[in-house]
Order: structure tokens, then C-alpha cells, then sequence
């Protein structure tokens, strides 16, 4: 048996309200449908994985343009059996076909692969769960040896099979030569004139092939996302199941269920992570790192014994060991922080190389630059990096002092030693292991008075 995988992703998902095809919409950090995508290609089918587009199609191929995937078009949204009816010409007879749903997209890979191998030879199989709240759903309905023969639309549905809490989940695992004969013979007399791809459970039945069921471990994994509401679900859920495998990897979140990651995260062990934490991007953090509260680390590269203090943002950097940053520094791309940096309130960083030992304490913009090791930049350091045209560097050697409230036009050089007077506007190079000042020169006028309040008359 060869395996070919389609996954349908035509539909409009009217229910979200959206300008964004519902597929599309990110959950953890990625579209559902490249979570379904993902998934698809862990099962290794002989061939790239064929999705069924249709309404705004151009953006959902355009969102997967980096995975190999045969792109079929649905041009009228027809209903489920008329839009798998359209992959069909691109799959050869004697494949199986596993059937996935663009909208459902934590099924796991573990479950799809127990459908493949649990499903007989020449028979259906189907995944199917069972929902306290099964409303807007398909039934599944059982005879009296409890075999399944027929799937019922809810909108098609009288009361007694509208109790039946066993749902379809839109995941099958179907002979290619079957769907060959029964889908171009659909009809689409229901309820919502559309041609059902659950309507071939019945045609089986008549010809008597086997159903073969089987449940996912958790009824998440075939929760379709219909509307937000949903989708903010299902985001929990996706949280709360990497919260837990990072816990069991030992990782210590102070609250699991105020923790989020919005794409990769590698954590080595003994991290601590407070609450309200956000990482986004690629984000790889080494052992013995302490994240404090309402930080956001996006494409994050954090070496062992890294310590983030609250309210901090870093993007794009490299932050080597043992470096402490925060509380409220922003750390933009392109930074790189050598071991024992400490950076700290409100201070930013950008495009800038700090190396080993050096402290940037205090309210502080550092861009463009090259600072050397064991500097002070004393509080209120300004590197004016911008002369409204270009960008411009600031190299300072190792060992400096910048007295606080200086400014650092660019392009500057600080030589190896130097010290900079508090209140500097430095505009040429500066001389190594010497005092530099630049400001006036401090004068006191004798005899002078206050101004006095004019009497009123
Ligand atoms: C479908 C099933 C229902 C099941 C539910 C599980 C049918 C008739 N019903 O209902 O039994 O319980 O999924 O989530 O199959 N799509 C197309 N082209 C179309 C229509 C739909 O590609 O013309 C795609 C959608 O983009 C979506 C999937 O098929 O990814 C399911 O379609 P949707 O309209 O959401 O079906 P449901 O009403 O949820
Ligand atoms: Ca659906």
C-alpha cells in the first residue's frame, strides 16, 4: 500500500468573520493548516502532501510556499465529497488515501498512524470521538452490533440522532479505488445542498465493506476550529500540552497557564520561568537561566546561567553566559552580549557587540556600536548613531568609563582606558587612558539674585 495524504482547506470558514482564510489563522505561533502540513509530512507519504484550496487560495498557497505540496483547486466550494472529488485525479488507484481536515490541527501523528495500521485491508477507517457537546457536528450512528453505517450532518439530524454524542471527525483513511467509484456519484439532496464526503460511509455499508474506528488520546486532536472562540481553546490547550512536556523535561513554570510560546522553543534543564512570559520565533535557552515576569524573547539565542529580569524584550540576540538583563531593557536584533554583561532598566541596545564584564546599567541607548570588555557606561549614555541620513558606529575599547549623560556622536572612537566627564558631547575620537571632557565650563556668578515676585498693586 502506498499512502497519499489530502488535506481539504477549500472552505470559507464564514464563522470566523475574517479577511484571513480560516486556515490561516495562527495558532501557537502557526497557521492551522501548517500545523496539519507538519503533520502530514512526519507519516512520510510516497508523494507531497495534495491540499484542496478554493476561496482566497492564493494566500494559503503563498503561506506554505516553502513546503513541497501538489496544490489542487476547488472552484465552487461544493461541500467535503466534491472537494476531495478533486484531488482524485492526482492519485493513483491503488493508494490509500488519508483524508485530513485544513481546520483541525493538533491531530497527532501517533493517532493517524494508529488509523493506518489498525485499518484492515479494503476496508474504511474512520476517527471518531465522543463529545458532552457534540452540537455542529456529524453523528455517527451505530446498528445494534455496534457497526457503524451511516454519518448524519446535524443540520440533517431529527432529535433522536441529534443525542448521539459520537462525532466524525473528518479523518479517514480510505481505499483510493473507492473513492473513485462512490464520489462521483454524491448527490447533495440535504439539508445544506452540498455534496457530503460522510455520505460514503452509507454506499459502503451497501457494499458491504468494513468501518473501522479508532479514538484519539485526547478529543482535542479532532477539534475543528470553526470560530474564535474555538481557536482561543484549542491555543490553551497547545499551551498548556508544551507547558506540561517542558515541565517533564525539568523546566519550572511559577504558572502553566500563563506561559506561551508562538513558535520553537529548546530549554536545557533547571530554568525557571515566571509568569506571563511570551517566546516567539526560534528561541534556544541554555541551563540555569531565570526569566522573570512579562518578558518576551523572540529568536532568542540565551547560553547557561542567563538571568532576565521583568518586563524585558529581546529580539534577534545572542546573550552569552551568566549575562543579567533588566528589569525593562530592550535587547534589538543583531546584539550580541559576551559573557557577564550586565545590562540594565531601561536601557536598549541595537545592532551592538558588548563583550565580557562590561555594565550598561542605566537608561541608556547603545546602537550601532562596538564595546569593548570590563566598560562602564555610566547612566543616561546616549551613542547618537543617526545623523538623519545614515547610520553611524561607536567603538570603545576595553576598560572605559563614560561619565554619565554623555553623548557619543557618531562615528567615534573611545580608545582602551579612557574616561569620559559626565555631561560630554564627544564628537571626535577619543584619546587612550586619558580624561576627556566636553561640556562648558562650570562658572559661578557672585552676587547674583533670584528674580522677586512684583508686588500686586
Ligand atoms: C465536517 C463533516 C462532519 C464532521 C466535521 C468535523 C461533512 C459533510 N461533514 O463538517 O461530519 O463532524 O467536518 O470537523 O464532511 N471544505 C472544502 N470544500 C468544501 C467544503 C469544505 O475544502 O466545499 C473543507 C473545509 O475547508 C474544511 C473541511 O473541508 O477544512 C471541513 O469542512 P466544514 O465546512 O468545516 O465541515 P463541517 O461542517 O465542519
Ligand atoms: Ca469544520
Amino acid at each position: 500500500m502506498t499512502l497519499s495524504i489530502v488535506i481539504l482547506a477549500a472552505g470559507k470558514g464564514k464563522r470566523m468573520h475574517s479577511q484571513i482564510p480560516k486556515v490561516l489563522h495562527p495558532l501557537g505561533g502557526k497557521s492551522l493548516i501548517e500545523h496539519v502540513v507538519t503533520t502530514a509530512q512526519a507519516l512520510n507519504p510516497s508523494n507531497p502532501p495534495i491540499i484542496v484550496i478554493g476561496h482566497e487560495g492564493e494566500k494559503v498557497r503563498k503561506a506554505l510556499e516553502h513546503h513541497p505540496i501538489t496544490w489542487v483547486e476547488q472552484k465552487e466550494q461544493l461541500g467535503t465529497g466534491h472537494a476531495l472529488l478533486q484531488a482524485l485525479p492526482n492519485i493513483p488507484d491503488s493508494d490509500s488515501v488519508l483524508v485530513l481536515c485544513g481546520d483541525t490541527p493538533l491531530i497527532s501523528v501517533e493517532t493517524l498512524q494508529r488509523l493506518i495500521s489498525a485499518t484492515p485491508k479494503n476496508a474504511i477507517g474512520i476517527i471518531t470521538a465522543k463529545f458532552p457537546n457534540p452540537s455542529g457536528l456529524g453523528r455517527i450512528v451505530r446498528d445494534s452490533q455496534n457497526n457503524i453505517i451511516q454519518i448524519i450532518e446535524e443540520k440533517d439530524a431529527n432529535e433522536t440522532f441529534r443525542n448521539i454524542q459520537e462525532i466524525n471527525s473528518g479523518f479517514y483513511f480510505i481505499p483510493a479505488k473507492f473513492l473513485k467509484t462512490w464520489l462521483p456519484t454524491l448527490n447533495n439532496t440535504n439539508a445544506q445542498k452540498e455534496y457530503y464526503l460522510t455520505d460514503i460511509i452509507a454506499k459502503s455499508v451497501k457494499e458491504k465493506t468494513a468501518i473501522h474506528s479508532v479514538q484519539p488520546r485526547n478529543t482535542e486532536e479532532v477539534y475543528g476550529i470553526n470560530d474564535r472562540a474555538q481557536l482561543a481553546i484549542l491555543e490553551r490547550f497547545y499551551q498548556k500540552q508544551l507547558a506540561e512536556k517542558l515541565m517533564r523535561e525539568g523546566v519550572t513554570l511559577l504558572d502553566p497557564n500563563r506561559f506561551d510560546v508562538r513558535g520553537e522553543l529548546t530549554i536545557g534543564q533547571d530554568v525557571t520561568i515566571d509568569v506571563n512570559v511570551i517566546f516567539e520565533g526560534s528561541v534556544t535557552i541554555g541551563s540555569h537561566c531565570i526569566i522573570g515576569p512579562n518578558c518576551i524573547l523572540k529568536n532568542a539565542l540565551l547560553a547557561d546561567g542567563v538571568e532576565i529580569k521583568a518586563n524585558s524584550i529581546i529580539e534577534g540576540a545572542e546573550i552569552a553566559e551568566k549575562c543579567v538583563i533588566g528589569p525593562f531593557a530592550r535587547i534589538r536584533p543583531d546584539t550580541k552580549l559576551s559573557p557577564n554583561v550586565h545590562i540594565g532598566n531601561f536601557v536598549e541596545i541595537k545592532k551592538s557587540w558588548v563583550d565580557t564584564g562590561t555594565k550598561i546599567n542605566h537608561l541608556s541607548y547603545v546602537g550601532d556600536s562596538e564595546i569593548g570588555s570590563q566598560v562602564n557606561i555610566g547612566a543616561g549614555t546616549i551613542t547618537c548613531n543617526y545623523d538623519g541620513a545614515n547610520k553611524h558606529k561607536t567603538i570603545i575599547g576595553n576598560n572605559v568609563f563614560i561619565g554619565s549623560n554623555s553623548q557619543l556622536v557618531a562615528p567615534v572612537q573611545i580608545g582602551e582606558g579612557a574616561t569620559i566627564g559626565a555631561g560630554s558631547t564627544i564628537t571626535q575620537n577619543a584619546p587612550a587612558n586619558q580624561l576627556t571632557i566636553c561640556r562648558a565650563k562650570q562658572i559661578t556668578i557672585e552676587n547674583w539674585q533670584r528674580p522677586k515676585k512684583e508686588k500686586e498693586t
